[in-house]
């Protein structure tokens, strides 16, 4: 919509609080390693039985609605399941076949109805720009003093991704600490020095590749644009030969004013033994049209796939990522390597949006507190570096 980034991003704001989550550029650096910090809490609070029955009573007075008009599984599952951990009571929409819409109801009518039974609405669409549009309805509701409620992308058409791009950002953040079970970071930090001596803790200084469909994979921008918050990164991007399977000229322009040292080519494998992590997304069809297929018939597709021969071609530390759903663009003989890092993104999935919700009702200091108190001698690496 014609507004700029800055001055959507301040509409979507109030008290210095994030109100509505649509884009990723509404997260800065601090307010990453804010909520990156919650989700640890969360996740140590939920260990204990007395310590995650208290977290389950800080939200239990709200209620939330996931409208999911789009396929989704683990994205809708891990909001369901964060909304249980803060002791949300949670309703659904996922077939609009069934809702008013079909006798006439225009699609914003339908949804200031749900948010009159609901304190926020989280939401999947095929179309780019709806969560966006229901962000200004609340913020022009609110300016006539109406009842509105935050609302919260959770995959806009080909667009955005923030809470993806959220638990990529925290699942890279826990990467590059090198944390480890034994509680020694920098053991294990030393151990990956002895063979790359130029490896430092945390995400600055990092080289990441994207494989795969760059072009329409929101999950790529979202993340790319959380990572332009960080210091010296360069960026890889590996698609077919295949325009719109490529980096957008708009996304490359904003990477590069960020500051970011942007790569592109066709070489997964040239790429490997250079990178720290790498992210494989599937090549979204969902978006093809008709004559796609005479392109792609083209394409060496074996060359944006990974297995276990070409990740033995990774620096040792280095993570693979993938927002899941995969196709066969990451092999199962991966699966087991320490660096594949899919399912541990999606568990940090759930801790992260749970984190979301609870800053975006102001819960994350009660949190915080909770935890002080029942781990006030823990030794919490996360806070000692800040
Ligand atoms: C992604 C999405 O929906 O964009 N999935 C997800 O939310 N984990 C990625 C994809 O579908 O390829």
């Amino acid at each position: 919509m014609g507004y700029s980034v800055g001055r959507k991003r301040d509409l979507f704001e109030q008290n210095g609080r994030l109100q509505h989550v649509i884009f990723a550029q509404q997260f800065n650096r601090e307010l990453i390693d804010q909520l990156s910090l919650t989700a640890n809490q969360i996740r140590e609070l939920a260990g204990g039985q007395e310590s995650s029955s208290e977290v389950r009573s800080l939200l239990s007075n709200r209620r939330a609605m996931l409208f999911f008009t789009q396929a989704s599984t683990r994205t809708f599952l891990s909001f369901a399941a964060a909304c249980q951990l803060l002791g949300m009571q949670f309703t659904e929409v996922r077939d609009p076949s069934l809702s008013s819409e079909v006798k006439g109801e225009s699609p914003l009518d339908s949804m200031r109805m749900f948010t009159s039974f609901n304190d926020i609405v989280i939401m999947r669409s095929g179309e780019p720009d709806f969560a966006e549009m229901c962000a200004w309805m609340m913020s022009d509701l609110a300016s006539f003093n109406q009842r509105n409620v935050p609302i919260v992308n959770a995959g806009s058409g080909a667009d955005e991704h923030p809470t993806q791009a959220l638990l990529d950002m925290h699942t890279i953040k826990r990467s590059f600490d090198f944390e480890d079970e034994t509680d020694s970071p920098d053991a294990v930090l030393r151990r990956f020095q002895a063979v790359y001596p130029d490896l430092a803790r945390g995400v600055d200084g990092k080289t990441i590749c994207f494989c795969g469909d760059i072009g329409r994979g929101r999950t790529v921008r979202s993340l790319a644009l959380l990572l332009s918050n960080y210091d010296d990164i360069t960026m890889h991007f590996i698609a077919p030969p295949v325009e719109k399977l490529q980096l957008p000229g708009e996304l490359r322009s904003t990477l590069a004013s960020a500051g970011v040292t942007v790569r592109e080519s066709d070489n997964l494998e040239q790429v490997l033994p250079e990178v720290d992590l790498v992210y494989m997304t599937r090549v979204q069809h969902e978006h093809d049209s008709d004559d796609d297929a005479r392109d792609y018939a083209r394409v060496d597709w074996d060359a944006y796939k990974l297995d276990a021969r070409k990740v033995s071609l990774m620096r040792t530390y280095a993570p693979v990522m993938h927002p899941f759903p995969r196709n066969d663009e990451i092999s199962s003989d991966v699966d087991r390597d320490p660096r594949a890092m899919y399912f541990h993104q999606a568990r940090n999935g759930m801790w992260m949006r749970a984190a979301l919700l609870a800053y975006l009702f102001d819960a994350d200091g009660r949190i915080g507190a909770l935890h002080r108190k029942h781990f006030s001698d823990y030794h919490d690496y996360n806070r000692e570096r800040q």
